[in-house]
């Protein structure tokens, strides 16, 4: 089934297999390397991405719901050369280790911040929950995003 839809701002399309998941879809079919396959059943937020401005686990979506969305990845999130506010501050806290989770926690938190641009900190650690980190124990990662949303605030 031929899938066609927005792919970080590019019109995009490819050939789904039946029954396959949006993750799989997305890293094989549409070489989308970031989007990580954990649990494979919603529970880890390696596969998160946003569809449509929310973030979603993409274990748990058909690729075939893909047709006609907005779909967002990490691979989108560069912008001329420059990694995002959320790229630096990630590098900068050390809330990445082995970075498996990473993708995760970057697509959960931008979809985060492009509704609440002023989060706090509990509502940072609200919208994170879903994401499991093995490395770093979560502190770095809040306070990435919480610095993130001050540049981005202040426009650096
Ligand atoms: S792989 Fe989708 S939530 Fe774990
Ligand atoms: S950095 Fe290793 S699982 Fe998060």
């Amino acid at each position: 089934m031929k899938i066609t839809f927005t792919l970080n701002g590019q019109t995009a399309s490819g050939e789904a297999a039946p029954a396959q998941s949006a993750v799989r879809f997305l890293r094989d079919v549409m070489g989308q390397k970031s989007v990580k396959e954990g649990c494979g059943i919603g529970e880890c937020g390696a596969c998160t991405v946003i569809v449509d401005g929310k973030a979603v686990n993409s274990c748990l979506m058909p690729a075939a719901q893909l047709e006609g969305r907005v779909v967002e990845t990490t691979e989108g999130l560069e912008k001329d050369g420059q990694p995002h506010p959320l790229q630096t501050a990630f590098v900068k806290h050390n809330a990445i280790q082995c970075g498996y989770c990473s993708p995760g926690f970057l697509m959960n938190a931008k979809a985060l911040l492009d509704h609440n641009p002023a989060p706090e900190r509990d509502e940072v650690e609200k919208a994170l929950a879903g994401n499991i980190c093995r490395c770093t124990g979560y502190q770095q990662i809040v306070d990435a995003v919480l610095d993130a949303s001050e540049v981005m605030r202040k426009g650096e």
